[in-house]
């Protein structure tokens, strides 16, 4: 069943079915000033933290379908009916009510049909502002004339601390109050409190500040308002049939000590054919931080609606596709081009910008970034905006402990240099975290690797950057301690320890126990800095790191290698993990993906890895984590036994590692493969199967339940992922073949031996390359030659002394010549 197409055309996915198995969301806004919204206008807004900053409520987990949110009521004067501009919160019937959800780069419209009135609302977060706009309009396009009332309301946090406002009730709920200001409501939390620190953009009462939030109106008048929630919705009632929408009165009850609330009616009369706009405005700050935002929206004279919104709205959208027009392909597979073009780059985005903070999942509660995640992240966007992913670099670089370890979470407020670490308690008791774990500065290679081959930017490599606690070095020497983190935490075997946790926040190997995940990553490493030690004539660096690659590859062959697979670890008291005599997880997906991105499987081996997990992991809706679930070996090492079996860390379809196994057929050269991974797991690809799958069908979850489940592929927890980051390297690197090199570019793809053809157009510093790739042979991987601007050459790189401000380039595929 489907509840929705993609659009490629305009970047949007539409939902034309309300009733979707979940809601299905977008976010607007920036790091400022964010909001993530249903397609039924649920959802909730904070400043800089879903945590500390929340100003409107979201009840997670309430129900199926989780509420409040952004509601705008419509009642019709003539008989009472009343309806609201998304299908939730009245749902009125779905035979006599259309609707329309379009969600686009960083904003969503919502349109409504019933009763011969239609009504468009548009929301978004104009650029560089604090606050969000509903752009209504509503339109009667029937016969005679209607006289309505049109409600806007937002439920207000009383405090801007997400746990206080939520359980704190007997002190929240007596220091906030709400006025009314003529064309808006104001909040005012913490009224008495000290002026003189106070924050005109209402930011964060932790110290006692007053904060304040408004929502108001442009473009017509208000006729009367509820500034308390109770008022507006009536005892014992709810968002479905609030009394005042009910009654057509709200009741002008301002808050004191109870729920604020910002709920404002305004009475209109629309002749047949006829159109009013009007502009909701929610946003953080004082009274006259309100007044001049709704001043800036409307005319001076005739008080109407004025061009600034519909200008913010094109100076928004024209940045985000921008951004994404970076990279736009053209195959024959439609829902990997919507994947790449639009939805898993714009994700990729979101989880660069809000990391693991707020989704309608998490609640903003991690206060920070986690070290790994956010390397990730910054991979996903690399192709498309190597500036922003410099400077995020920066920052995790400045996160590193001169140690050469990563701290697990890198505050908001960070400050290199001034930090304590996991080895002091002040650290512990800032995070809740006292431990290292062992993967975190090793995800900086390949970020940094890629970044530098994008860019062109080689001196990035000597920049001097501050380490978190003490001490500076170069992103060269930070990477060296990044390895000797690792040298310097071993387990009996010579392999790195996996400490706190690796990638697998399940997995507690300890200081002794060892991980091969985490021994393949720093393989990776060692291959990384050897060869920037190369291209530094450093040639003792290279030697040293020479000597690790060959003794950790001798290692790998006499401890961890098991006919045709890798274990995944070995414990302190001397279990091996992931071994195939083992009765559960005797096979393990990453262990095999990762000896093939590393380089250490090569040949057979690699070959011999994949068919493994081809034939022992992989279900219809992608491969499993590992191989039979854990039931009975479990605590304290494998966490993991407390999921259900077939879920999550326990032998579940995780999401992340589908990037990593893609990545690795196109390694070894299979392209049906690689695409069958792919399409296995592309969100598009379920979206006539959306009640199976029930999350958004354009972007990727956590983790989708395995076949020892009741649900086999019912996806969870949405958006916020180091799934888009992985996925998108496998399509762009990997499956597209797009691998930049320092002073020029790769195109080598691997795809699936039935595409004849397909189009690419690439932005590669800052020249258009305009591909065509031919495979009239139907090989899966193999370029034969290339043509760029008429010139031919065997292979297929392109150096860039040959490139042109414009490139055509045509990439001719088949099998080589032996
Ligand atoms: C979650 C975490 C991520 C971790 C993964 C596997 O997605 O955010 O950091 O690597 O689980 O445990």
């Amino acid at each position: 069943m489907n509840y929705g197409y993609f659009d490629e055309f305009s970047k949007e996915y539409v939902i034309n079915r309300p009733d979707t198995p979940a809601p299905w969301c977008n976010y607007l806004g920036s790091v400022d000033y964010g909001a993530i919204i249903s397609n039924n206008a649920t959802g909730y807004s904070f400043v800089k933290s879903g945590a500390s900053g929340r100003i409107i409520r979201f009840r997670f987990n309430s129900s199926s379908n989780d509420q409040p949110g952004r509601y705008i009521y419509i009642r019709d004067n003539s008989d009472g009916d009343f309806w609201s501009g998304s299908w939730q919160p009245v749902c009125k019937p779905l035979d006599k009510y259309k609707s329309e959800c379009r969600h686009g780069t960083a904003y969503t419209q919502l349109s409504s049909k019933y009763r011969n009135l239609e009504t468009k609302t548009l929301y978004f977060v104009p650029l560089n502002e604090s606050h969000e706009i509903w752009q209504f309009k509503i339109k009667n396009t029937g016969n005679a004339q209607k006289s309505l009332s049109v409600y806007g309301m937002v439920e207000f946090t009383n405090h801007d601390h997400y746990e206080n406002d939520t359980v704190n009730l007997q002190y929240s709920q007596f220091i906030s109050k709400t006025y009314f200001k003529g064309d808006h409501i104001l909040q005012v939390i913490n009224e008495n409190g000290s002026e003189a620190s106070s924050d005109v953009d209402g930011h964060c009462d932790v110290m006692g500040d007053p904060s304040c939030r408004f929502f108001g109106v442009a473009g017509q008048t208000v006729s009367a308002f509820d500034g308390e929630r109770d008022a507006f919705i009536g005892n014992y009632r709810n968002y479905g049939n609030p009394i005042a929408v009910e009654t057509g009165k709200c009741s002008n009850t301002p808050a004191y000590n109870c729920n604020s609330f910002g709920a404002l009616q305004i009475d209109i009369t629309l002749k047949p054919g006829e159109e009013k706009e009007m502009l909701f405005v929610l946003g953080s700050g004082n009274e006259a931080v309100a007044k001049n935002v709704l001043e800036k929206y409307r005319d001076k004279v005739s008080n109407k609606v004025n061009a600034t919104a519909g200008k913010q709205f094109e100076a928004l959208k024209k940045l985000w596709h921008a951004r994404l027009n970076n990279l736009q392909v053209n195959t024959p597979d439609d829902n990997l081009d919507n994947m790449v073009n639009v939805w898993n780059a714009y994700q990729c985005f979101i989880t660069f910008l809000w990391s693991r903070a707020a989704s309608f999942q998490y609640c903003g509660l991690r206060n920070g970034l986690g070290y790994r995640d956010t390397v990730q992240d910054i991979q996903g966007i690399i192709h498309l905006d190597d500036r922003l992913a410099r400077e995020r670099l920066l920052l995790m670089l400045s996160a590193q402990v001169s140690n050469g370890g990563g701290l697990p979470l890198v505050k908001f407020d960070h400050k290199a240099g001034e930090v304590s670490t996991p080895d002091e308690s002040e650290y512990a008791k800032a995070t809740g975290q006292s431990y290292y774990r062992a993967d975190d500065a090793l995800w900086l290679f390949p970020t940094i690797i890629t970044y530098i081959k994008e860019s062109g930017d080689w001196s990035f490599i000597d920049e001097v950057i501050p380490y978190a606690d003490k001490g500076e070095a170069t992103v060269y020497n930070h990477l060296r301690q990044a390895i000797r983190f690792n040298l310097d935490r071993q387990g009996n075997h010579g392999f790195p320890a996996g400490l706190f946790a690796d990638w697998n926040d399940c997995l507690r190997l300890g200081p002794k126990g060892e991980s091969m995940f985490v021994a393949f990553q720093l393989y990776y490493a060692l291959a990384i800095f050897k060869e920037f030690a190369v291209k530094k004539s450093l040639n003792e660096d290279a030697a040293w790191a020479d000597s690790h690659l060959n003794r950790l590859s001798a290692q790998f062959e006499q401890f961890a290698w098991q006919q045709d697979q890798y274990v995944r670890g070995f414990t302190e008291d001397g279990y091996t993990m992931g071994a195939k005599e083992n009765a559960e997880a005797n096979i393990w997906l990453n262990p095999q993906t990762w000896s093939v991105i590393s380089g250490a499987a090569e040949g057979d081996k690699a070959k011999a890895v994949l068919n493994s997990v081809y034939s022992k992991l992989n279900t219809k809706y992608g491969a499993r984590l590992f191989y039979p679930p854990f039931k009975k070996y479990g605590m304290p090492v494998a966490r993991m036994v407390l999921f259900n079996e077939g879920t999550k860390e326990n032998a579940g379809i995780f999401s992340q590692p589908q990037g990593w196994l893609i990545l690795a057929e196109t390694i070894v050269g299979n392209g049906n493969r690689a695409y069958e991974y792919f399409t296995e797991i592309n969100p598009a690809s379920m979206n006539d199967n959306a009640e199976i799958r029930k999350l958004e069908p354009y972007v990727h979850g956590q983790a989708t339940e395995s076949i020892d489940t009741l649900n086999h592929g019912r996806s969870h927890v949405h958006w916020l992922t180091g799934t888009a980051s992985t996925v998108m390297v496998s399509l762009v690197n990997g499956i597209l073949g797009l691998q930049p090199q320092y002073e020029g570019i790769s195109i080598n793809p691997c795809i699936p031996s039935k595409w004849e053809a397909f189009s690419m157009n690439k932005i590669f510093r800052g020249k258009m390359l305009n591909i065509k790739v031919e495979n009239v042979e139907g090989v899966e991987k193999g370029v034969k030659y290339i043509v760029v601007n008429g010139k031919k050459s065997d292979g297929c790189y392109i150096s860039c002394e040959e490139l042109s401000e414009v490139n055509d380039i045509l990439v001719v595929m088949g099998k080589q010549k032996p």
